[in-house]
């Protein structure tokens, strides 16, 4: 089945604890922290304390996107282990094995995350390095962006290259934009993993729990 990793920078921060017993009442699999050093990205959203302070008030797993410049020395700052997911972005460091390699020697899923131009010939000698990709459909930083459509294609394109591979237990997660309409062609292109965000569940068109069944249905 595929999984929900809601966009915890879209969350109200006044109502998390709210916020959080619905997830786990709609078994929610991941929650997406997007965190950012605003020099990789132009922004500045959540940080350590924050993913410190979800850890001991809930049992979700953290999907940790790291947007920030050389992740290898820093992932010391943050706490996650066995069951979550860290992303490195290919365009943030020069030493991408290494630092995939850091985050699965404490336990996490090692996940590489590509921005909308970075073509897939990065993953080329890292495949055994990663348990998935993460797929930008927009520029990282802010949400309420517009999917750039050759996301889409690069998704199929990782699903046919693990499916030659013999690699198909890696996932492929898709983070920005990913509305109920977007999230249709998304997981028909073979995404397994949907950062929802302002587009979907967190839209102030209907309530949270109504969101998430609907999103529920779209990704099947
Ligand atoms: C983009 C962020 C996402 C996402 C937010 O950098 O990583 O969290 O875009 O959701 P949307 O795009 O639906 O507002
Ligand atoms: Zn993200």
């Amino acid at each position: 089945m595929n999984k929900i990793s809601p966009s915890m920078m879209c969350a109200d921060i006044l109502t998390l604890v709210d916020t959080l017993k619905t997830f786990e009442k709609n078994n929610i699999e991941y929650l997406h922290i997007d965190i950012m050093d605003g020099h990789f990205v132009p922004n500045f959203t959540l940080g350590t304390d924050y993913c410190k302070a979800l850890k001991k008030i809930t049992k979700i797993p953290l999907d940790i996107h790291l947007m920030i410049n050389e992740p290898e020395s820093k992932l010391d700052w943050f706490e996650f282990g066995e069951g979550d997911i860290v992303s490195v972005h290919a365009e943030s460091t020069a030493h991408l094995q290494k630092a995939l390699a850091a985050i699965k020697r404490r336990g996490a899923k090692a996940y590489v995350a590509l921005n909308p131009a970075t073509p897939l010939s990065v993953l080329d000698y890292i495949l055994d390095d990663i348990d998935g990709v993460l797929v930008m459909a927009v520029n990282p930083g802010f949400a309420g962006q517009k999917m750039i459509p050759s996301a889409l294609e690069k998704i199929s394109e990782i699903k046919k290259l693990f499916a030659e591979k013999g690699l198909s237990d890696k996932k492929i997660e898709v983070d920005g934009n990913v509305s109920f309409e977007n999230a249709v062609k998304m997981r028909d292109a073979g995404a397994d993993i949907f950062v929802a965000g302002t587009s979907s569940i967190f839209s102030k068109n209907f309530t949270l729990d109504e969101g998430i069944s609907e999103f529920r249905k779209v990704i099947g």
